[in-house]
């Protein structure tokens, strides 16, 4: 099997190229550490608190949270890719990584104090059924913290190339729609916050690193997907469409029951 093997999302191929890098910088979600570390603090961390962190990336957050809050962890990632680079750019001992599907977490039931998740559960093919994951791996009492993008309109077509597949937005779903999933899953004390100014800086962010990736491409060291480069007044359709709340930028924590 090749290293991306069947890609069970949207876009985890995506989260392995350069170019995604180069993009979004090293933390591949909007609102960086900070709102890593308000998720940790949603979701009650303290030191000691084992947390599975869904959809690890290159493992920044894990180590954020060790950091602030003392906590243990597992990351889980289908991309062996990114797995590799947090393995090396993240050597702990209280920091694990591990190879798994969203949808089929492989872990035993009632095992962790936490669950946080994000910006990926919109891509994973069965959010339902990921979301069903989480309830089950967290010890009674645990919580689970999920920060993901909002879409309360539909995607303007412009926005449905490359650059809706980077801002990921295309298997949102509303506020409402989430706060569902979490209590038809069986999680209580649901609560969600708005982070969507932490969406239009990203986009600012993506707007000044595409002017570097430019030059790069321009010296022979990246290869720009010429896509990117004739649709780059797409940036100002997605800065509108996050500015008319279109879109937005969420973090949801609720509680496994007792
Ligand atoms: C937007 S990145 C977020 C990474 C990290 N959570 C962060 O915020 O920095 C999405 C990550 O989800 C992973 N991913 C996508 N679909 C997945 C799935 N079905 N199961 C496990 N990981 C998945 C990708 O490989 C990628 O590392």
């Amino acid at each position: 099997m090749s290293d991306r093997g069947a890609i069970p999302s949207c876009c985890a191929g995506l989260y392995e190229l350069e170019i995604t890098r180069v993009l979004l910088g090293p933390s591949l979600h909007p609102g960086g550490a900070a709102l890593t570390r308000r998720l940790g603090a949603a979701a009650l961390l303290h030191p000691g608190s084992l947390v599975l962190d869904v959809a690890s990336g290159r493992g920044c957050s894990l180590a954020v949270w060790a950091e602030q809050f003392g906590s243990r962890g597992v990351g889980v990632d289908y991309s062996a890719q990114n797995l590799r680079a947090a393995r090396e750019l993240i050597p702990s001992d209280r920091l694990h990584w591990s190879r798994g599907e969203a949808g089929a977490l492989p872990f035993a039931a009632d095992t962790f104090d936490a669950v946080l998740c994000e910006c990926a559960l919109c891509t994973f093919p069965d959010m339902n059924g990921a979301v069903t994951e989480m309830l089950r791996v967290l010890r009674p009492g645990g919580r689970v913290g999920i920060s993901d993008m909002v879409l309360e309109a539909p995607v303007p077509e412009a926005l449905q190339g490359l650059f809706g597949r980077v801002l990921c937005i295309a298997g949102a779903r509303s506020r409402r729609g989430y706060l569902e999933t979490l209590v038809g899953a069986g999680f209580e004390a649901v609560r969600h916050e708005d982070h969507s100014s932490a969406l239009l800086q990203m986009v600012a962010d993506i707007e000044g690193r595409l002017g570097t990736a430019r030059t790069l491409a321009e010296a022979g060291e990246l290869d720009l997907p010429s896509e990117l480069l004739d649709d780059v007044e797409l940036l100002g359709t997605a800065r509108d469409f996050v500015r008319s709340g279109g879109v937005g930028y969420a973090l949801f924590s609720a509680r496994k029951q007792r």
